[in-house]
């Protein structure tokens, strides 16, 4: 097994899989965009590196990707330079990204065309199911030339993933399960400030709510962050509203008509058009605690 892994992209939840990844005895090369983000990780056993084509020292070379979206993938490495350093070396991309069905068959097209192989293995649980090493998994086939490699490499990161048919199939099940977290969210926000309103008092509602069958992951995550209020980012808002525009084209495509997803979307979008960035998701209760309030805001 390779003791070596290059990642590109240490934001909110590339950063938290960096640390994991080190914790597994990983040395880790790291690329990001703002480069201060990476040299802020160096030391024991991780470097930074100032450009992504600086990644590409060793072969066969293991290269994890967690950046925003398939345009940031394709700003990074849909480049002459970086093209052949693909071909050159042959690595194995690992997209931890949530980028949609549609792209990620253009991303795979794109890798296979220089010469690397591409599995998509987008993810769920947030910088804290990284950081323990729970995240879920949607992995695409694994490539039988990595076969030794990536399967210890998705265990550090996920103590339970699924091997999908195929890397669109993987993307999908992804943006299928965020379209559920972003509407368990937004109930669970809805619930509490009805409890709120009718007087519960918060160290009744901790245990309260959680306790019957209307309880889910987002609920936790929700009530959490009502308990325990924290400027800290898990999940930036504007990754949230992005996953919502990817649930939407799979709406469109497969020709499903949703009930749910209009409000759903509107919500999301009046609370960063509401409230200053930074912003968690779960700002969506301060937005519907005033509107609940000022109910012209929604005019
Ligand atoms: N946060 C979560 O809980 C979570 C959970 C599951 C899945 N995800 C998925 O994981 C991915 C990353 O999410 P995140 O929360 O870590 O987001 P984030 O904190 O906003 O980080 C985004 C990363 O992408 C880079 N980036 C964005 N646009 C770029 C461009 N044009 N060129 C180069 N680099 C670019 C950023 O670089 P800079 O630092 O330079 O801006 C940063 O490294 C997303 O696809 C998200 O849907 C996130």
């Amino acid at each position: 097994m390779t003791n070596h892994i290059s990642l590109v992209g240490v934001g909110v939840l590339g950063k938290a899989m960096a640390l994991r990844l080190r914790q597994c005895q990983y040395n880790i090369s790291l690329y990001n965009r703002t480069a201060s983000k990476a040299e802020a990780l160096t030391g024991n056993g991780i470097h930074a590196v100032n450009s992504l084509s600086q990644l590409f020292t060793r072969k066969p070379s293991v290269i994890l990707t967690c950046l925003t979206d398939a345009q940031a993938m394709k700003a990074l490495f849909c480049l002459p330079e970086i093209e052949s350093k693909l071909l050159e070396h042959r690595p194995l991309i690992v997209n931890t990204s949530t980028i949609g069905p549609q792209d990620s068959q253009q991303m795979e097209a794109f890798f296979q065309r220089q010469g690397a192989q591409y599995v998509e293995a987008p993810v769920s649980g947030g910088p804290e199911g990284a950081r323990t090493g729970k995240l879920a998994c949607w992995v695409g086939p694994i490539p039988p030339d990595f076969a030794d490699v990536l399967p210890p490499l998705l265990s550090s990161l996920s103590d339970d993933y699924v091997v999908m048919d195929s890397n669109r199939a993987a993307q999908t099940m992804k943006v299928i399960n965020n379209y559920c977290e972003a509407v368990h969210l937004l109930v669970a926000a809805e619930s509490i400030l009805l409890a709120e309103k009718s007087g519960i008092s918060q160290a009744t509602l901790q245990k309260a709510l959680p306790l019957g069958r209307g309880r889910s992951a987002y609920m936790d995550v929700m009530l959490n962050r009502y308990l325990y209020p924290s400027d800290l980012i898990s999940v930036p808002l504007a990754i949230r509203i992005k996953d919502l525009d990817l649930a939407h084209a799979l709406f469109q495509e497969r020709t499903v008509h949703s009930t749910f997803f209009t409000p759903i979307q509107r919500i999301y979008l009046k609370t960063a058009e509401a409230l200053r960035p930074p912003q968690d998701q779960t700002a969506c209760f301060a937005y519907l605690s005033k509107q609940s309030q000022q109910p012209e805001l929604e005019a």
